[in-house]
């Protein structure tokens, strides 16, 4: 903890939609230009270079995020969950294109992880997924961003497959996305329900491990949990998600406590 407040200063300045929404990053009046991307020198092999100082855990960091969830990091025993509330949402919630993903705002959640509270900040999608379960990538991935009263950040994953009918609220998020097609674009959504979702959550085991943010820049000590089993999308709402999303995932790093790929790269071309 100490060593993640230590960097808050850093974070200023950097639209990071990892933490975006939460007082780290509160949301801007207009979105902002990304100042990352996915491909060529905006990619994630350049991040650190984009700003050495702000980003410098993109590089250097021993407990970065993706990772390949291997058996090592289950707790198979869904009584281990985390509680996880997410309320409906009968109005609709804020659903924005942010250059670098699609995110909504404004619904309300708690998590309770090992005693300690956090709210819903926002909850936003990546394609194709970033973690792979036991070395098996998805079409996508949606991150749940809470943040508790001390500025710490969970993040609780679904992948997501390919299946025959949606998940709520994918469908419904999906049939909006011809509404932001471009970063910039704001709209509200039609009513929202995570019921599904969320007893899907209480049923399964989940992967859990400290990590970090998986966008610039990179802050550690983000409190992972990820089902361990896949929810779905429907194959017309995963093209939507996929067109408007494009490829927004950093690739996967080494394991914690293992040296940064970045950094192992650099000692040895010395
Ligand atoms: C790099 O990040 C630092 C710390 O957040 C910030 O003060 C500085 O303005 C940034 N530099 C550039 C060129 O964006
Ligand atoms: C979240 O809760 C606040 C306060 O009760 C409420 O004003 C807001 O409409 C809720 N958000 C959604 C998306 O329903
Ligand atoms: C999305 O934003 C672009 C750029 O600001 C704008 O030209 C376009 O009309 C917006 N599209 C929608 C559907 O709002
Ligand atoms: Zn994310």
């Amino acid at each position: 903890m100490a060593r993640f407040l230590s960097i808050l200063p850093l974070l200023a300045g950097a639209l990071a939609h990892e933490h975006h929404g939460t007082s780290l990053f509160p949301r801007a009046a207009a979105v902002a230009p990304p100042t990352f991307g996915y491909h060529g020198l905006t990619g994630p092999l350049n991040w650190f270079n984009l700003n050495q100082t702000a980003n410098e855990m993109c590089a250097k960091g021993t407990h970065q995020s993706p990772i390949d969830l291997s058996q090592s990091f289950l707790l198979a025993d869904a009584s281990s969950n985390p509680q996880i509330s997410l309320s409906a949402a009968p109005h609709g919630a804020e659903f924005i294109n942010l250059g670098t993903t699609v995110e909504v705002m404004g619904a309300n959640g708690t998590l309770v992880k090992n005693g300690k509270t956090s709210k819903l900040a926002q909850f936003h999608f990546h394609s194709p997924s970033e973690h792979s379960i036991n070395g098996v990538y998805y079409p996508l991935e949606v991150h749940f961003v809470f943040q508790a009263d001390d500025a710490s950040l969970s993040v609780v994953g679904f992948v997501i497959d390919i299946g025959g009918s949606s998940f709520e609220p994918l469908g419904t998020l999906a049939a909006s996305l011809d509404e932001i097609p471009q970063h910039g674009n704001e709209t509200i959504t039609k009513p929202l329900d995570f019921a599904r979702l969320e007893r899907h959550f209480k049923k399964f085991g989940t992967y859990q491990y400290s990590g970090s943010l998986t966008t610039p820049p990179c802050s550690e000590g983000v409190a992972w949990t990820v089902s361990a089993k896949p929810i779905a999308v429907d194959m017309r709402s995963f093209n939507a998600f996929r067109d408007v999303l494009k490829f927004n995932a950093r690739y996967t790093q080494n394991n914690p406590d293992g040296v940064n790929l970045l950094q192992n790269i650099a000692d040895t071309l010395h």
